[in-house]
């Protein structure tokens, strides 16, 4: 998340601020915890160089939550990392599941580059609807052939964009049509009237999450402040760049001043997420008609594909995902949205905006290396 230079020294309090920090904004880069973005594909055994492109997959709170068990020669075992669930927003882990989703799409499509087909069993000794537990995601062979998949060449640009849109400029329907042409399980709107009405469910249930204590709590538990935190722990919630660095490091900006109301991180933390719900000048989404396992990681492949043709028309997406959460407090707002858009039944596992904005830095990634068990 950003927030402006010229905000944050007016924050600060004025001009000499700006004269003695214009050295320190331009060594902010969190370098380190950007590296997985230039190692991908930079390893000698396939299975490493493959995955080395499925970390970069979209997930839930930037969690990472996979581990991979290589020791069996050819083959890979996902697992999922339990300590990197979100219970409070994610009760079934049912959005954690659309983000391995996400990596397993990424892992087929870096193999397919080169030729490479995988054969991919999920859940090989079964799962549980309620949590993931100790069992694995998917057992992972690299046998066969495959053709390379053009939407790939996105892969370093792709993004999820939090950031207002520009509302001066609508999406046009055929490039919607491009979008939502790549993925069996998606819809979308470009309809003033839905793009209305989708605004206000989005920014409403956005706000009931931030207001909940348990729920925005869980946010700010993963938040990593300024950049020797980022790159310290390059997952969850990274609020970096210059303005954000510094405000860390004048202890401004601390898990205790995001947690109190009254103060100036709080306030203008939550001015900024929510200033982008109603700048959504489309929305697509994905419904499956049951809710298993299999049916997330497959919501989570064509959320991947999703993001990168978004990337290919030059389009910004960002999921929006509170209104489709399971816990109580946001109850109504998964009604609405589910007689909105699934009134055949079914649930929707993605619902993003789409618009135009400025480009935006890549998201921090733990490197492989970090995710092999047993290595
Ligand atoms: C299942 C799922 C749900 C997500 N929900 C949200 C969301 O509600 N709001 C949001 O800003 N980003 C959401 N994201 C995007 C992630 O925060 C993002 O992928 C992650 O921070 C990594 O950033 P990147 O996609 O730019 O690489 C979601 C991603 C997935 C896969």
């Amino acid at each position: 998340m950003a927030l402006s230079r010229r905000k944050t020294i007016a924050l600060l309090g004025g001009g000499t601020i700006a004269a003695a920090t214009a050295g320190y904004f331009s060594t902010r880069t969190p370098t380190k915890a950007l590296a997985p973005w230039r190692l991908a594909g930079q390893y000698e055994d396939a299975r490493m160089r493959h995955l080395s492109y499925a970390v970069l997959a979209p997930n839930p709170h930037n969690m990472q939550p996979w581990l991979v068990d290589l020791r069996r020669e050819g083959e890979a075992m996902l697992f999922v990392d339990q300590t990197k669930l979100l219970p409070h927003t994610d009760p079934f882990n049912r959005q954690i599941t659309v983000g391995l989703g996400c990596f397993l799409e990424l892992l087929r499509m870096a193999a397919a580059e080169e030729g490479q087909g995988l054969r991919v069993t999920l859940f090989p000794e079964g799962f549980d609807d309620q949590a993931l537990d100790d069992r694995p995601v998917a057992r992972i062979l690299w046998e066969g052939a495959s053709t390379p998949d053009p939407l790939f060449a996105q892969v370093f640009e792709r993004r999820s964009t939090k950031e207002p849109y520009d509302t001066s400029r609508p999406v046009a329907q055929t490039t919607l049509d491009a979008i939502v042409a790549v993925a069996s399980t998606a819809k979308g709107t470009v309809s003033p009237e839905d793009i209305a009405t989708l605004r206000v469910i989005t920014d409403e249930a956005l706000r009931v999450e931030l207001l909940t204590p348990r729920t925005y709590k869980e946010s700010v538990d993963v938040m990593r402040l300024g950049k020797a935190e980022i790159n310290a722990n390059p997952d969850g919630i990274d609020l970096g760049g210059g303005p954000m660095d510094l405000l860390a490091d004048t202890g401004l900006l601390s898990p205790r001043t995001l947690m109190d109301p009254d103060s100036m991180a709080y306030k203008e933390g939550f001015k900024a997420v929510t200033a982008n719900a109603m700048t959504g000048m489309g929305f697509i989404w994905q419904v499956s008609e049951t809710n298993t396992r299999p049916d997330q990681i497959t919501a989570g492949a064509d959320w991947l594909r999703l993001n990168l043709a978004c990337t290919a028309e030059g389009v910004a997406v960002q999921p929006m995902s509170q209104a489709l959460q399971e816990y109580q407090e946001v109850a109504t707002f998964f009604d609405e949205v589910h007689k909105l858009l699934a009134p055949e039944g079914g649930t929707v596992q993605m619902l993003g905006r789409i618009g135009y904005a400025a480009p935006v830095a890549q998201s921090p990634r733990w490197p492989i290396d970090a995710k092999v068990l047993n290595a």
